[in-house]
């Protein structure tokens, strides 16, 4: 049963799940007969993904949680965690041993082996700007690997690995961190944070405890209600279109898109601005404090989960001519 595995608890289940501790053992149990021909779905936190149907063939969850420092000059600093260590505990961590670097993406959910795959980021920072190197099992070439930043095809949420699901099991991550701060402080909420909390000279765990402070009043704990983050992506448009959107709409908030003919929109102001935050449909529904993220309000399938937001984009799509795709993972289900 998978129910309890994901953060948006909807009902699911495998045909079996197996549990690793030692990624030593990895090639032996991917050698079993009932793994090497079914589909094989690796689960982190599970804060990523939608069961929109059973899964039809084998669940595989690391739990190797060690924490370890690489390579130290006094100042850059590589840290590596294995893949089943909690995200947000490993950033405490991190900055327990006084080291910068991930403060900014304090309080996600997930494990530190989900976190590259599509490529976590918030506030101003994306996990591949921290990433040294990533450690995974390849089942293509049937041996591990050690593939650099540069090799993993990072783009705003997006991985190979998640562009070529099946093929890596993420076993570990290393991090380039520093012991100078180096501090990004660009996005605006996070300024007025530090502001309203008195700070002036803030120190990266400050940060870190602003960052939780904007989450905790914006988005629902997964705890409480259950949800998976922002469910779509913040769509990428020529500059054109988002500059004739821009001016048919005073107020929509546009960002930089990393090039100058692309230009990235809000899909929270989109949805928002179609009237569905806080809408619900049965157990299904929009978070009232955030049009981004969906919400499980207690017995609602991953089916229903899927219709609500077929229905939010569609709607989205019909009033601004945009089209939104969904962030987490489908399992059962195309977009
Ligand atoms: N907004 C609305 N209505 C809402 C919520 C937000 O109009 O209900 C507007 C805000 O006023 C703001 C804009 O939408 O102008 C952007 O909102 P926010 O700053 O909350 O960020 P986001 O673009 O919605 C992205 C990431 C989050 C990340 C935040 C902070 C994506 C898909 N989401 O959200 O990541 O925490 O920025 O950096 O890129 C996640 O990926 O699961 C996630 C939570």
């Amino acid at each position: 049963d998978l129910t309890g595995r994901t953060s948006l608890r909807v009902p699911a289940r495998a045909a079996w799940l197996a549990e690793l501790a030692d990624e030593a053992a990895l090639p032996s149990v991917l050698a079993d007969p009932r793994i090497a021909d079914g589909e094989l779905l690796v689960l982190g936190g599970g804060s990523n993904l939608l069961f929109a149907a059973d899964l039809d063939g084998v669940a595989l969850a690391l739990t190797c949680d060690a924490v370890s420092v690489v390579a130290d000059d006094g100042d850059a600093v590589i840290v590596r965690a294995g893949a089943g260590r909690g995200w947000h505990d490993f950033v405490l961590h991190t900055l327990a041993l006084g080291l910068s670097g991930l403060e900014n993406l304090s309080l996600i959910p997930g494990t530190v082996g989900a976190a590259p795959i599509q490529n976590i980021g918030a506030y101003g920072v994306e996990l591949d700007h921290r990433v040294h190197a990533v450690e995974a099992w390849d089942r293509d070439a049937g041996a591990t690997v050690r593939l650099a930043a540069a090799d993993c095809g990072f783009a705003y949420r997006d991985s190979r690995f998640k562009r070529e699901p099946g093929r890596w099991i993420v076993t570990a991550v290393e991090f380039a961190l520093t012991r100078r701060p180096r501090l990004e402080l660009a996005y605006s909420g996070i300024g007025d944070e530090l502001a309203a909390m008195g700070i002036v000279a803030p120190t990266p765990a400050q940060v870190s405890e602003a960052v939780c402070r904007i989450r905790r009043r914006k988005l629902p704990d997964p705890v409480l209600l259950a949800n998976a983050g922002s469910f779509f992506k913040n769509p990428i448009l020529p500059a054109a279109q988002a500059a004739a959107l821009a001016a048919a709409h005073p107020g929509m908030p546009g960002f930089d898109a990393g090039s100058p003919g692309l230009r990235k929109l809000s899909a929270a102001w989109l949805i928002d601005a179609a009237g569905w935050k806080g809408h619900r449909d049965g157990d299904a529904g929009v978070a009232p404090g955030h049009a981004l993220v969906l919400v499980n309000h207690g017995g609602a399938s991953g089916a229903e989960l899927l219709g609500l937001a077929r229905r939010i984009a569609g709607s989205v799509q019909a009033r601004f001519g945009v089209a939104l795709e969904p962030e987490p993972r489908l399992i059962g289900a195309a977009w």
